[in-house]
Formats: C-alpha cells, structure tokens, sequence
C-alpha cells in the first residue's frame, strides 16, 4: 500500500481525458495534475527543450512526493523515450508504448495510422515501435500540428464545421491509406474522437493514447501493491501555468464530472528556455 498521490502532467488540458481515465481505474487515489497551458503547444518544439520541459514538469510533480508520474503527452513520450523509466525510484510512465500495444491488439490487417504533433511525427518513433512488434505492418503517419491548439481554444465537437474540416485537412490520407486502426498519439486528439469517428466511419478503431496508458499504469500499481490504503474517494489538484484557467476548468468538468475551480492554482514554472 501506497498513499502518495499520482503525478499527471501535458501541455494543457490534453492529459485530462488521461487522468479521468486513471480517476475511473482508481478511485481512491490522489492525484495532481499540471497543465503547462502557458508554455503549449509542445509540438513543434526542439528536443533540447522537450528535455528541459520534462525535466522541470516532473521535477515539480516530485515536489508532492508522488509515487508515479504519468507523462500523459505523446510528444514528450515519443521524442524523449528515454525520459520514461519504470524502474526510476519514481517511476515514469509515457503514452507511446501503451497506445502502440493497444493498436497492435485492435488491428486485424496491420494497417495503422498514427496521428500526433509534428515532433512526435518526426522522431518516427511510433512507426518503429509498432514495427519492432509486427514488421509487416504498414504504416502511415499524420502530423496534425492545429489540433491540440483547435481542441485547447474550445474547438471539438464533431459539429463544428472547423473541426470537420481541419480532420479532413490532415487525415484524409489516412482515410485513402485504408487503415483500420489510428493511433491518437497526441493525448489532446481525444478530445477529437467523435469527429475523427465522423470522418473516416465506423471501420476505423482508434488506439487511444491516454486511455492506453492509464490501463498500463493502474496496472502497474495494482500488481506491486502500490495501491492507496484510503477507503474515501481520492482528490484531485490542478495546476496550470497560464492561459485562461475557465477554459481549464471546463475541460476538467467534463473527465471529472465536478467543477474543479476551487482545486485549480496558478504556478509560476520557469520558461522553457531559462530552464535549459
Ligand atoms: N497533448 C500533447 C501530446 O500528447 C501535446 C500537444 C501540444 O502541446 O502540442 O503530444
């Protein structure tokens, strides 16, 4: 038994849909969240400051004495696999191996999509790693770099006709490509579901990163009996870095099913750059 919370962090409200699918797994947990809205999006950045990004968000994370940390951002997790260790002292989890897997099991014919930010793309690390386990698979891979800025601004409903269209703008090589599995490798892409569901139909499963990593790492708790002891609910404290906190704030009531605002504090982290 463990009664230290769980760290969850991304670059906005991306990891929410990650840390209400951990909430589900685990209800007695504690859990803190850090948003780093003032410094998204993540994508298109260098790695050296992916590096310093990681390091400062999970070195905040450590200050609660967490017992693990869910880096519930693609990006991060693809470009920077060698961040993510479960054997550290406190162990890290990233979304790339577990949406793979998750993948991996869904697809029928071996045709995988993978849709992530552009740096997450460019590592071409999720290509390789659904390689390493199936070497006939065929793989096609779209960077969608306005849409964790489209889903973070408010924009996500399947009926909104700038949804719609930027979905098409990006995965209509997918939908040619005949995939009959994409990988939401941006855990903001979540938030997309419905409408990606609307684009390419019915016959398309989509490995959804967060959630995947989420099973993995209640997972992990359960089987080292790294559990809470506590019988009552688990709480939950938000962080985020700037920006709007409403936007936040409205993003977490839907993973949460609670107004969150009385949980949700301003922090001041260091720019990225100053942090390198
Ligand atoms: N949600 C993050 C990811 O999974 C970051 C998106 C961004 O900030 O560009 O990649």
């Amino acid at each position: 038994m463990d009664n230290r919370p769980v760290g969850v962090f991304d670059s906005g409200s991306g990891g929410l849909p990650a840390a209400g699918a951990l909430r589900e797994r685990l209800p007695n947990e504690n859990i803190i969240y850090l948003g780093d809205t003032g410094h998204m999006p993540y994508g298109g950045r260098s790695k050296e400051e992916l590096i310093a990004i990681a390091r400062r968000n999970t070195d905040f994370l450590k200050s609660f004495s967490v017992k693990a940390v869910l880096v519930a951002c693609g990006t991060i997790s693809a470009s920077l696999p060698e961040v993510i260790s479960a054997d550290a002292e406190t162990p890290v989890f990233g979304v790339m191996y577990p949406a793979v897997k998750a993948a991996l099991r869904a697809s029928k014919t071996g045709r995988i999509a993978v849709a992530a930010t552009e740096r997450a793309i460019a590592s071409g690390a999720f290509a390789s790693a659904i390689k390493a386990e199936r070497a006939d698979a065929n793989v096609i891979s779209a960077a969608c770099p306005k849409f964790a800025p489209m889903t973070e601004a408010g924009h996500f409903s399947k009926d909104d006709p700038f949804v719609a269209e930027t979905v098409r703008e990006y995965l209509q090589p997918v939908a040619e490509f005949k995939a009959d599995t994409l990988i939401l490798g941006c855990t903001h892409y979540s938030l997309l579901k419905d409408a990606i569901a609307d684009f390419l139909g019915p016959g398309v499963q989509q490995a959804d990163a967060g959630e995947a990593a989420a099973e993995e790492l209640a997972k992990f708790l359960r089987e080292r009996d790294m559990l809470s002891a506590r019988l009552e609910p688990g709480r939950e404290s938000f962080y985020h870095t700037g920006g709007g906190p409403e936007l936040f704030a409205n993003f977490a009531e839907i993973f949460f099913k609670r107004n969150i605002t009385a949980d949700l504090e301003y922090i001041d982290l260091p720019q990225t750059r100053s942090a390198l």
